[in-house]
């Protein structure tokens, strides 16, 4: 199978698969420096929170690269700014602040700047083969919650595209496929930016698993009916006790799956679990412009001049969340203790 892979290091180059273009175009946008790569991450050519923190280890690496200093005192301090600059390109997705914390620890324990520059490119590339595993064993580790015949909903697109590769809640969905049985997938479109609709529904179809696109508020009306089996997601920030962080209109899915009686899983690496945070009023929650609402491509559909709210992600409180399928195995409530554990054993 043709894997998807967003993400492509080559010639001192940074290779991304536009993701604002798909799916009527295939178009590959490079970054040539830092700078570029966080451009990439504030317009989402780049999304999805695995790939933002691949693209963060890249940026910081080539912020390094690019600097002529012999100091290392100066150096690392122009390396923190731009460490900076990097976390500030999008707030809620956690993978972001990981990636650059971890390259910019990496920096410091090397003894001079010529070996920072070698180490930090290693290490960016590593982080890179590093996910696809993690997601893969994730997979691996959800293989069997989709039962033979079964159903399964997804929201937003937490596939090969918001990964180096694989994808986390798609990645078990396709794990679970691969397992070789047979059940119903329905995506949802995900307004505004309808990453469902351009980019699950374009996966599915490279996977070759068949998939139906349905309008975000189906998802009740479908799972009264008895159609959806189990829901799955991705995170973009998971707090210490479970609360969950994600696309806005997941909460909305979870509190609907509990209505119906409906297993709520979500896959996410511990990358993307944040112990320092208690609960989930304490994330960042991203606001986004107000034209992603009123336009659609450049054509306006709401009356000119209108009010339009538009936060991109919510908290899904722990008690709607069934499980949390991590690479170190399935976290279960109480999450304070099962994601404690779970952080302990991928260290
Ligand atoms: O705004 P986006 O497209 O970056 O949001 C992406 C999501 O909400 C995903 O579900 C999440 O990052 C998990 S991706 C494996």
């Amino acid at each position: 199978m043709n894997e998807i892979r967003p993400i492509e290091w080559a010639n001192g180059t940074l290779r991304l698969l536009d993701q604002t273009r798909l799916p009527s175009e295939e178009v590959i946008v490079e970054a040539h420096g830092y700078l570029e790569a966080v451009n990439a991450i504030k317009t989402m050519q780049v999304r999805g929170a695995p790939a933002i923190g691949v693209t963060a280890a890249y940026a910081v690496a080539m912020a390094a690269r690019d600097l002529d200093i012999t100091d290392k005192t100066a150096f690392m301090q122009r390396l923190e700014e731009a460490g900076v600059t990097i976390k500030a390109a999008r707030p809620t997705a956690v993978n972001l602040m990981w990636a650059v914390d971890r390259m910019v620890g990496i920096a410091n324990s090397e003894s001079d700047t010529n070996s920072i520059k070698q180490r930090l490119l290693t290490e960016a590339i590593a982080m890179e083969k590093e996910d696809e595993v993690i997601n893969r064993q994730m997979g691996d580790h959800g293989k069997d919650l989709i039962p033979e015949g079964g159903s399964v909903l997804t929201h937003c697109n937490a596939g090969a595209l918001a990964t180096a590769a694989f994808g986390t809640a798609v990645g078990v969905i396709r794990a679970n496929w691969e397992n070789g049985k047979h059940f119903s997938v329905f995506n949802t479109e995900t307004r505004p930016f309808l990453q469902g609709a351009r980019l699950t529904a374009w996966e599915f179809q490279k996977l070759g698993i068949p998939s139906t696109l349905v309008v975000d508020s189906a998802a009740g009306m479908l799972m009264r009916r008895g159609e959806i089996g189990c829901v799955i997601t991705g995170a973009d920030r998971i707090a210490a006790n479970g609360d969950t962080a994600n696309k806005i209109g997941t909460y909305t899915l979870a509190v609907l799956a509990k209505e119906n009686g409906i297993p709520f899983y979500v896959a996410a690496p511990i990358s993307t679990v944040d112990m320092s945070l208690s609960n989930g009023d304490q994330i960042e929650i991203e606001e986004r412009s107000s034209d992603e609402v009123t336009e659609f491509r450049g054509v306006q559909i709401a009356p000119e001049g209108v009010e339009a709210y538009n936060p991109g992600f919510d908290v899904t409180p722990a008690k709607y969340v069934s499980a949390i399928i991590t690479e170190a195995g399935i976290a279960r409530p109480p999450f304070n203790e099962s994601l404690n554990w779970a952080v302990n054993s991928a260290k």
